[in-house]
């Protein structure tokens, strides 16, 4: 937490007594709260942990991180160069994202002359060149890379972050150390956010931290933003207020939806349907939401919830299709009521 805490000394004061006359700035806390250490990371372990030998014994190798969006692969990558190169990260690493251009040129050019720049390193350490977002670099530029790496790999070494490994082409795959990051485990996510709310000094209630875990579905970087941006518009995190802020149906509103339709009770769950609709969510939000509902609700049957996910994720799918309508929801619904429904009473209907 030294980093953390570290930081936040520095821009806190300023940014949470700020009075009219001083301006209300505040760095993001994804950003103030980024690890700087490998140890600061969270989850993932085994992987991070391989990342901390590699720091120790200094000979990296070529490396592809993988993994959804807001994990902590773009820190771990970091992490590790500024535990290996500590003082001449400056000199040493060259950092490309998907912002700068990466076609065929840069390579040839740009990553090519880094290659081959000459930099004083501490023993055993090689130059590091940090291509980020590497799924959206060009076939051509991937192939022109094949070459540089080996030629230049006793004093260079890459390391590549992206979303999908697969859209890296195979000779690069087989060139690299492959470390695949998973999504992050709800108590992750929850025991970081606390730190963060700690250090902040924010108010909050837990069902407004249940709210954020649920929102985020593992992308620490949106648990993150989701309780500035509530902290930001109300003060205090509640449940209510992060549904508002993020802007998606409350999943206790989509709990009676399904319930109604658990038991049967069609009138009732279109009802609760069209209060959402009003509200103005759209039919991908109000499906998600039921899906993930469904998923965590535990008063449902296994043979219920294999069903209902089963037909929600039919209508999903028609959703994103294009078909978006009120009519393509209450069609779900009707399906969904009817799967509890005792035959007689459905044959009657
Ligand atoms: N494992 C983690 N531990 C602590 N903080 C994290 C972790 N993952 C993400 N964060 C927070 O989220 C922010 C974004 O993380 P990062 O840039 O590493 O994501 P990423 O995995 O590279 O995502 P993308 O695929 O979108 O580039 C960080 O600044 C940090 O505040
Ligand atoms: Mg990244």
């Amino acid at each position: 937490m030294a980093s953390g805490s570290a930081t936040a000394s520095s821009s806190k004061g300023p940014a949470r007594t700020a009075t009219s006359s001083t301006p209300n700035y505040e760095l993001p806390w994804v950003e103030k709260y980024r690890p700087s250490l490998l140890e600061d990371i969270v989850g993932n372990s085994e992987t991070v942990e391989r990342l901390k030998i590699i720091a120790k014994d200094g000979n990296m190798p070529h490396v592809i991180i993988s993994g959804m969006p807001g994990i902590g692969k773009t820190t771990s990558i970091l992490c590790l160069a500024r535990a290996l190169l500590g003082d001449t990260y400056k000199e040493a690493v060259l950092e490309l994202n998907a912002s700068d251009e990466r076609g065929i040129d840069v390579v040839r050019n740009r990553i090519k002359a880094f290659a081959q720049k000459k930099v004083t390193l501490p023993a055993g350490r090689q130059k590091i060149i940090i291509l980020d977002e590497a799924d959206s670099m060009t076939n051509g530029a991937q192939q022109a890379l094949r070459r540089t790496m080996e030629i230049y790999s006793s004093t260079t070494r890459f390391a590549f972050a992206c979303n999908q490994s697969n859209k890296i082409i195979e000779p690069l795959q087989s060139r690299c150390a492959i470390l695949r990051y998973s999504r992050l485990s709800n108590d992750e996510v929850t025991k970081r956010l606390i730190e963060i709310i700690k250090m902040e000094d924010v108010e909050y209630s837990e069902d407004g931290l249940a709210a954020l875990i649920f929102t985020a579905e593992g992308d620490m970087r949106q648990a993150i933003n989701n309780l500035q941006s509530t902290v930001a518009g109300f003060g205090f995190v509640s449940g209510d207020n992060v549904f508002k802020v993020v802007d998606t149906p409350h999943p206790i509103a989509v709990q009676t939806l399904i319930k109604a339709c658990y038991e049967g009770k069609i009138d009732d769950a279109l009802e609760r349907l069209e209060e959402l609709w009003d509200k103005g969510y759209s039919a991908v939000d109000v499906i998600s939401t039921m899906f993930r509902v469904t998923k965590t609700v535990d008063t449902l049957s296994e043979h219920s919830k294999l069903e209902f996910i089963k037909e929600i994720g039919f209508t999903h799918m028609r959703i994103l299709e294009g078909v978006s309508t009120l009519l393509q929801l209450k069609g779900c619904i009707a399906r969904l009521c009817k799967i509890n429904m005792p035959p007689a009473l459905y044959a009657m209907k």
